[in-house]
């Protein structure tokens, strides 16, 4: 309850519109494409007028005023080198014909991996534990773990996830609980809503699984490196730090790098909302000398091809390659692939680059679509400048964001297969010959940007809100006191299976007999 002093405090933080405050950024998934939207929250936070600490594994070349970073880019290093076997079998040519191969358990062990290694870091170790440091709010990735959760109470601060796709129920279940799942996708489904008998089935066991493998055996371990590594922090800074569920179901606000227009209108707690577009540009940079040039002379238009930062075109088949290549040259549009090595005999009309400017290319009139492997980053930036996609999903969400790609009407999907050229040169003339992909783009693109107010600043909003609600408490979602029997009404059922029980012994206690008896007459 407000006592009359904590009234005053909150007043007086309400009122203060115009604080800065000091901000702690993390995103645990030390991945290129995470590192994007890391550096969105970032910037966006500058924007506004805070200061910023972010611990990163990507620092700038560049200082910044009022940011600071805590450069981790060797326990990156170290972990890449220490887990080489587990992440070569991320190569195109080795993933043709694998369905989603990388499911939840993958990703809960990657992360759980991953953040372990970070938390024991000596940098963070020492970070963490300086008393000099102070922050008003902790902004952390969400990516299948809590573990860094513990960040808020290290530094007695409101704590906000920020989730890199669409919502779905392994990340809303943090702040909320699970959604009912015969409307509501996992990350890692193929399909979307309305679900057929046999979908909702699958989802419903999907969850079943993946919940037990999550309160069974990954919190156990999370809990273990969260007493220790917390614990010790705890004592350094004289902080009380809560058990870990306490601290792992406490976040403020969280944020979800979607929005309604390219994904599916969830139904959001209070303290959830969509932020997605906030790593974009709101100016495009201008693009370098070399892509201006070929893009404004690009008379017939221009294709832009890229598998993503983690997926490198470099890794196809030497067939996939070459089939591709022929079927691009084909074509009499320009078509700029992300091909991350040096190739002889290139067809004219393709021009192949190590790495693309992709927002400012999007951005160019000339664009005619986009071929993507359907991440959310690529599927987002095609929507804010209304570009179609052809999708070419490999795994993690991709599959589900192509789903929503073609169900809304902006792209077709292709399955990545060895002789995918003809499936995708079908596509792409659809695309380039039947307008209404393009126009569901552009529709799409004005619904995305019809907000109250940009990304960037909802995003920093929210965080300021945390801060001066000091932690939002009353938008928490009563969900997260109730244990989960109670949601499934599994004590009721009991109830009543034991009422009847007992009637029924009851019943024939008293009339038994004389219901055998009267049988015994007739
Ligand atoms: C840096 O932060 C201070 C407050 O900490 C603020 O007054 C100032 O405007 C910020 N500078 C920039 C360039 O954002
Ligand atoms: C950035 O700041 C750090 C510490 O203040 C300094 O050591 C470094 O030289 C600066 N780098 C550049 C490029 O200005
Ligand atoms: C939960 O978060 C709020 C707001 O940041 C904080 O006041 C409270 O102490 C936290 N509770 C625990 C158990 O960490
Ligand atoms: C730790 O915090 C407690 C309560 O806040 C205080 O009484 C105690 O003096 C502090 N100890 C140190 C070593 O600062």
């Amino acid at each position: 309850m407000l006592n009359q002093n904590n009234l005053v405090l909150l007043l007086c933080t309400l009122i203060g519109l115009n604080d800065a405050y000091r901000i702690l950024v993390v995103f645990p998934l030390c991945a290129p494409s995470h590192n994007i939207l890391g550096k969105g929250v970032v910037n966006s936070l500058l924007e506004s007028g805070h200061e910023v600490v972010q611990l990163t594994c990507f620092p700038d070349k560049e200082n910044k005023t009022n940011l600071t970073q805590i450069d981790l880019s060797h326990v990156r290093e170290r972990a890449l080198k220490e887990n080489k076997d587990k992440y070569e079998g991320f190569k195109l040519k080795d993933l043709v014909g694998h369905k989603n191969f990388v499911d939840t358990i993958f990703f809960y062990y990657i992360a759980y991996d991953f953040q372990k290694a970070f938390l024991t870091d000596d940098v963070m170790m020492n970070f963490l534990s300086d008393t000099e440091q102070h922050f008003d709010a902790v902004v952390v990735e969400w990516f299948f773990s809590t573990l860094y959760a513990g960040m808020g109470p290290v530094f007695q601060a409101p704590l906000i996830w920020l989730g890199t796709t669409e919502a779905h129920w392994q990340v809303l279940r943090v702040i909320d609980e699970i959604p009912n799942p015969a409307y509501t996708i996992d990350m890692f489904s193929e399909t979307i809503p309305p679900f057929n008998f046999l979908e909702r089935a699958s989802g419903l066991w999907s969850i079943f699984k993946k919940y037990f493998l999550i309160t069974c055996i990954v919190e156990p371990f999370e809990k273990y490196v969260y007493n220790n590594v917390y614990g010790a922090i705890g004592e350094k800074r004289n902080v009380t730090i809560p058990s870990f569920k306490d601290a792992a179901y406490n976040a403020s606000i969280l944020l979800l790098n979607s929005h309604p227009s390219i994904g599916i209108p969830f139904k959001l707690p209070q303290n959830a909302h969509y932020i997605g577009g906030y790593h974009i540009d709101i100016k495009p940079k201008p693009l370098p000398q070399d892509f201006q040039k070929l893009m404004d002379e690009a008379k017939h238009g221009v294709i832009y091809f890229s598998m993503g930062s983690n997926l490198q075109s470099k890794d196809m088949s030497d067939n996939m390659r070459d089939s591709l290549l022929k079927m691009f040259s084909g074509f009499k549009e320009t078509v700029i692939w992300k091909f991350e090595s040096d190739l002889e005999n290139v067809p004219k009309n393709i021009h192949l680059t190590k790495w693309a400017p992709q927002q400012s290319i999007l951005a160019h009139p000339n664009i005619k679509m986009f071929i993507t492997h359907g991440g959310q980053l690529s599927t987002t930036e095609a929507i804010h400048h209304g570009v179609p996609v052809v999708g070419i999903p490999v795994y993690g969400d991709q599959h589900i964001n192509m789903r929503n790609a073609a169900e809304k009407g902006y792209g077709i999907a292709v399955d990545l297969a060895e002789n995918m050229a003809d499936e995708l040169s079908v596509a792409i003339r659809e695309i380039l010959n039947n307008p209404n992909y393009k126009n569901r783009a552009k529709e799409l693109s004005a619904l995305f940007h019809y907000r109250q107010m940009t990304p960037q600043k909802e995003l920093a909003y929210w965080v300021e809100y945390a801060i001066k609600t000091r932690g939002a408490l009353h938008l928490r979602s009563p969900a997260l006191n109730v244990p989960l029997y109670q949601k499934l009404y599994l004590d009721l059922l009991l109830t009543f299976v034991l009422v009847i029980y007992v009637l029924r012994k009851m019943f024939n206690r008293f009339f038994g007999n004389k219901t055998s008896i009267k049988i015994k007459k007739n």
